[in-house]
């Protein structure tokens, strides 16, 4: 955090709500929000498009330096197939170094900044001025995703979505580097029983009390 940025960093876990948080916090603010899992996707889909190996990391580190924050499309990005390849090469170091500095770079624009991801308030943005932990159970997770596709039009098979919700968390919060956990200053949004409205809600309030105390 800069004198001048107010951030604000959400982790949590796929399909917890916080994207749709983290949109609307940003809009509330009139802050800049950038959703970090599409930097990793971006890359993922560069290194697939170009029929590039996932699995060597100095290709996928050179490709990750080349994503450009602006241009990441969440349509294109959103494909279950780039969702599978960015969680590979989210566990290269490399990758996410590449990343994190971009990240950290675009968190510091003014007046503010939203970012979303699974480390944001523990590596890429430490010094953030608020702090969100979104969480929901993974049944709850994988039924929102599920009704989601359901609401396009589009057939699902639940309990292949729900295997897919617990498979990812396993890799987010058991990779070495920067696993998925809650920072120990991050305010705990359990969005199992509550609406992503009443989160909102609550975090508005929190986020409120943070600004006036720092006018
Ligand atoms: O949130 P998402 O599904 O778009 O994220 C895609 C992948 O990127 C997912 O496996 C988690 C990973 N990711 C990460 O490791 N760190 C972040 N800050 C954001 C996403």
């Amino acid at each position: 955090m800069t004198n001048e940025t107010f951030t604000i960093a959400i982790d949590g876990p796929a399909a917890a709500g916080k994207g749709t948080l983290s949109r609307r916090i940003a809009d509330q603010y009139g802050f800049h929000h950038l959703d970090t899992g599409l930097t990793y996707r971006a890359t993922a889909k560069a290194l697939l498009d170009a029929g590039l190996p996932l699995d060597d990391e100095a290709v996928a580190e050179k490709i990750a330096r080349e994503v450009e924050l602006a241009g990441l499309d969440r349509d294109i990005l959103s494909k279950h197939e780039i969702g599978e390849a960015a969680s590979r090469i989210a566990v290269m170091p490399a990758v996410r170094r590449a990343l994190v500095e971009a990240q950290r770079r675009f968190s510091t624009k003014a007046p503010g900044t939203v970012l979303d991801g699974r480390d944001i308030g523990t590596v890429v943005c430490p010094n953030a001025a608020v702090k969100f932990y979104v969480t929901a159970s993974p049944e709850v997770r994988a039924r929102r995703r599920y009704d989601e596709i359901l609401g396009k039009g589009l057939t699902a098979d639940f309990d292949a979505i729900f295997e897919d919700v617990k498979r990812r968390d396993e890799r987010d919060m058991g990779r070495a580097d920067s696993p998925l956990k809650p920072a120990d200053d991050a305010h705990l949004l359990d969005t199992s029983e509550m609406s992503i409205e009443a989160a909102f809600q609550a975090a508005q309030s929190i986020i409120d009390a943070v600004l006036s105390r720092n006018a």
